[in-house]
């Protein structure tokens, strides 16, 4: 039941908690991706610092290591790659992308260099984009690619070997397609140049010539030409900057929550990508930018009032950062009008829709005509909402940030949380660190995962309504009645008295018990069996066992940790388990109501174990101090859950 902390699947959010302090964003995505697949080229070990954790480069990393170089995750928190030609090797199975285009279109190009054929596959949503644009360069070079249909959709298959150099002018603005040709070129036999008449992302060519290629650019009309000649590479450390967009949501946190000042350090400062830092400023922020070497840059943003303002879309060019500045504009005084927005509406979900449906939750005016999306602000703290990201991880970071921008004390949750992951699984982290400098006056509280604890007596309903509220959360649910049951059941089949303390501790502590839709104890499924009135008479006995409790209460607080928060039902879950837990409700339930719910166990039986239950040493069942009672007696599941969920 343990494993790494994962990002809250929903977050909870205390409004008007400053943020203060520094914070270094995630690795930028396009070099992460080229420092990796130039490591497994590259003779010798290539060491990376600030490499993207997302699951896009980590497709990237899957990637290379199944084609045989070495990937090495060290403790500081940098990635080795031992790379090197002769080290590489046709993978065993298909090369498995994922979500990202990026780590196809580059790989492709990459192993177009050897003599063996590689599948690329990907997920639903890769597997319908093109790889014409790559395929027909590489065809040219001598390598034969193969997909679905006219646009060679993935499932890609490369059949690579002796390539030789070719002129290619480009027909769409791509910086994968540049790159998969200059990735191939480095092993054909003559030079390689890649025409494009609007320079793109010019991160391949640079650290390629970094990595010690034969590599010329020149100045070809508005654009660039590129020239490669056939090179070996050599190891490099890198240090992938931070990433620039995910930057937005710190910097308007320390512009729009008053008493804030947060510095974000070591940005990518590259071309076009922090505009929206010049949209801030014309909004009246105190945001600075500082060069800090290389390609990267400082941002320090320090809280005051906004203004509205007007963005042209060509100032955000990706409109990566339009779900941060809504935020700002929520908060601004007056209207920001963001003009020629509609490509929003084909991100990863409609995220003009997504965007004002938040800025309207957290209280601003929102008018969306066309492409042109007006935010009206409240000139000052937002209210608390609860917003579903909708699996978007832009809007769960955005609705964050509004929420503590929201007044003093005003809670929000946003659900859908977990979509963080796949470009910045640490955010809720690196946020809560920013917010807990602060956070010492007043109980203010850092951003957390949202965790629901459930308790009360047998048919109390906690079950059905534990159940209920996990699904509107979209959170998970853990069952500890089901734990102790569990153990219970493992001595009565082990012939151990559950009266004998220390062998059903030594039984709670090695079980391995997993407990979701089915429960197994050591992968044998007992779902039915744990419920047999037998065990119902033996575990109130094993749940008065303090050594089994402190087994399973450190279990339960690990499945917390691994599932990033939930609901969690039980007898002791607000008092012991969880004292912390934002939300606690405590059920209750006539006696005759229980017993009827209870109708397969006899009602002397659940008043009995009631009454052990709440009168033994070990955490009787008790209502925490701060929770919310609710009598369900004849009320319908529908309208306490109702009731549950109005508490956040
Ligand atoms: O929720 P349930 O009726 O399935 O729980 C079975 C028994 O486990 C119950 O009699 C009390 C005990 N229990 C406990 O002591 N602490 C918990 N957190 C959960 C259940």
């Amino acid at each position: 039941m343990t494993g790494p902390a994962s990002a809250p699947r929903a977050l909870v959010v205390t409004g008007g908690v400053p943020c203060t302090g520094v914070v270094r964003t995630p690795g930028e995505k396009s070099i992460s991706h080229r420092a990796v697949l130039l490591g497994a080229l590259a003779e010798g070990t290539s060491v990376v610092r600030g490499l993207s954790d997302g699951a896009d480069v980590a497709a990237s990393l899957r990637a290379v290591e199944a084609l045989g170089a070495g990937v090495e995750r060290r403790q500081d928190g940098t990635v080795a790659v031992h790379g090197g030609r002769a080290r590489l090797h046709r993978p065993e199975g298909a090369l498995d992308c994922g979500n990202s285009g990026t780590s196809m279109r580059l790989l492709a190009g990459l192993v177009a260099g050897f003599d063996w054929e590689t599948e690329l596959v990907g997920d639903e949503s890769l597997s319908s984009r093109p790889m014409d644009r790559v395929a027909e360069p590489l065809g040219l070079m001598g390598a034969t690619l193969t997909g679905r249909g006219a646009r060679c959709e993935p499932p890609l298959r490369v059949q690579g070997g002796a390539l030789h150099g070719i002129e290619w002018t480009a027909k769409v603005a791509s910086a994968q397609v540049k790159s998969a040709i200059l990735l191939a070129g480095l092993s054909a036999s003559g030079p390689t140049t890649v025409r494009e008449a609007v320079t793109t992302r010019t991160h391949t060519e640079e650290m390629l010539a970094e990595a010690g290629a034969d590599l010329t650019v020149e100045p070809w009309g508005e654009g660039r030409a590129v020239t490669l000649r056939p090179s070996a590479l050599r190891p490099v450390d890198w240090v992938v900057p931070g990433d620039p967009s995910a930057s937005a949501f710190f910097v308007v946190a320390g512009c729009a929550v008053p008493g804030s000042a947060v510095e974000v350090a070591g940005v990518y400062g590259g071309p076009a990508r922090l505009g929206y830092v010049r949209v801030l400023q014309r909004m009246g922020a105190a945001v600075t930018l500082h060069p800090s070497g290389g390609n990267t840059v400082t941002i320090r943003a320090t809280a005051g009032p906004l203004q509205g303002t007007s963005v042209a879309a060509a100032e955000i060019p990706s409109l990566d950062e339009v779900p941060a500045l809504a935020v700002a504009a929520a908060v601004a005084e007056g209207t920001t009008v963001f003009t020629e927005v509609g490509e929003l509406r084909v991100k990863e979900v409609d995220r003009l829709d997504a965007v004002a449906a938040m800025a309207e939750a957290f209280g601003a005016a929102v008018r969306v005509e066309g492409d042109t999306l007006a935010v009206t602000g409240v000139g000052g703290a937002l209210q608390g909402a609860r917003f579903d990201s909708r699996g978007d991880h832009r809007m769960a970071m955005a609705a964050a940030v509004a929420g503590l921008a929201a007044r003093p004390g005003a809670r929000s949750v946003v659900t859908g949380f977990g979509a963080t992951a796949t470009s910045y699984p640490g955010f809720a982290a690196d946020l809560g660190r920013l917010s807990a400098h602060a956070g010492t006056g007043g109980g203010a509280a850092a951003p957390c995962p949202l965790l629901v604890a459930i308790d009360g007596p047998a048919g109390a309903g906690k079950s059905t309504v534990s159940r209920a509220v996990a699904a509107e959360l979209g959170v998970d649910r853990l069952d500890t009645g089901a734990m102790y049951r569990s153990v219970a059941a493992l001595a009565l089949a082990r012939d151990v008295a559950p009266e004998d303390t220390s062998a059903v501790a030594a039984l709670a502590d090695s079980a391995v018990i997993e407990v979701g839709e089915r429960v197994t104890i050591d992968g044998l499924d007992v779902t039915a069996m744990i419920r047999s009135a037998e065990v119902g008479r033996a575990v109130s006995v094993v749940a008065a066992n303090p050594e089994v409790r402190r087994h399973l209460v450190t279990r339960q607080r690990a499945w917390a940790e691994a599932h990033g928060g939930g609901v969690v039902e039980g007898r002791d879950i607000g008092s012991v388990v969880f004292p912390q837990a934002p939300l606690k409700v405590y059920l209750t339930a006539s006696p005759e109501e229980r017993a009827r719910r209870r109708h397969d166990e006899a009602p002397e039986g659940v008043a009995r174990r009631d009454r052990l239950d709440s009168t033994r040493d070990a955490s009787p069942l008790r209502e925490a101090a701060d929770a919310h009672r609710l009598d369900t007696t004849g009320r319908t599941v529908q309208d306490v859950v109702q009731e549950v969920l109005s508490w956040l």
